[in-house]
């Protein structure tokens, strides 16, 4: 990436892997890998490691992130946590509308307009996936789909409150697949969001950042993150192994 008022981010989502214990274990192996001065990190574990990896990352570079939040405060919502139930676990970052939720939960672009706003109400960092089916992308349609899943975000969100977004392109097909995006329709696509951004709001677009995800891996980090407009990784598989994971964030520089 090029523009300096945007650090690169490389995040982990660990989806639904690993125990309490083995969740502590990795994110300790990873706040002890060398991180670059200038690149964020963070974990997102499963919910019920929150607490605990949350204190087992104190005092080091590496922030929390939860997976999916419900945008109500509280109430009677079994099974739901709010936002300021993943702050008090020592979250600063919640993904939002993965694909994976999107496929199998039901999500829609309403209701990830609905967590992206409770998410930043609250002071937590969205980190909002937009993303094409393979079908889509042969449909020809890509930029149709992530602009419309771009937009209804981008509707909710303040010109002041950019800097503290952050978009995740994920192809679906490229989701634990071993298929990564060319580097080049990679960025393609990232050039469109950012141009679909600054069209809504202007130069506040630049203060966005836009990581890739899908199948990305220690061998592919260094060219997907060289593109101009790739601010980092939203990273599954390969964040479930410390030395991997370390590998990518230090391609990020
Ligand atoms: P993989 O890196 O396993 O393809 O997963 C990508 C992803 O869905 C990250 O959110």
């Amino acid at each position: 990436m090029t523009n300096s008022q945007r650090r690169p981010l490389i995040a982990g989502n660990w989806k639904m892997h690993k125990t309490i214990a083995e969740s502590v274990a990795l994110a300790r192996a990873v706040a002890e890998t060398r991180i670059g001065p200038r690149t964020d990190v963070v974990v997102a574990p499963v919910f019920t490691a929150l607490a605990a990896v949350s204190k087992a990352l104190e005092g080091s570079a590496v922030g929390l992130s939860a997976q999916n939040l419900y945008w109500e405060a509280q109430g009677a919502f079994t099974g739901e946590l709010s936002a300021a139930m993943l702050l008090d676990a020592g979250c600063k970052y919640v993904i939002i509308g993965h694909s994976e939720r999107r496929q199998f939960f039901a999500e829609t672009d309403a209701t990830v307009a609905k967590k992206s706003r409770a998410a930043l109400s609250s002071g937590l960092v969205p980190i909002i996936c937009v993303g094409e089916t393979l079908s889509e992308r042969e449909a020809g349609i890509t930029f149709e789909v992530i602009g419309r899943q771009l937009d209804a975000a981008l509707a909710v969100i303040e010109e002041r409150e950019l800097g503290s977004v952050v978009i995740a392109y994920e192809p679906v097909w490229a989701i634990g697949t071993g298929k990564t995006a060319k580097s080049s329709d990679a960025q393609l696509a990232h050039a469109y969001l950012r141009d679909r951004i600054r069209n809504r709001v202007g130069p506040a677009a630049d203060l966005v950042r836009i990581l890739y995800g899908g199948s990305v891996k220690a061998d592919n980090a260094a060219e997907l993150l060289a593109q101009p407009d790739i601010d980092g990784a939203l990273v599954g598989g390969a964040s479930l192994d410390a030395d991997a994971f370390g590998r990518i964030i230090r391609a990020a520089g």
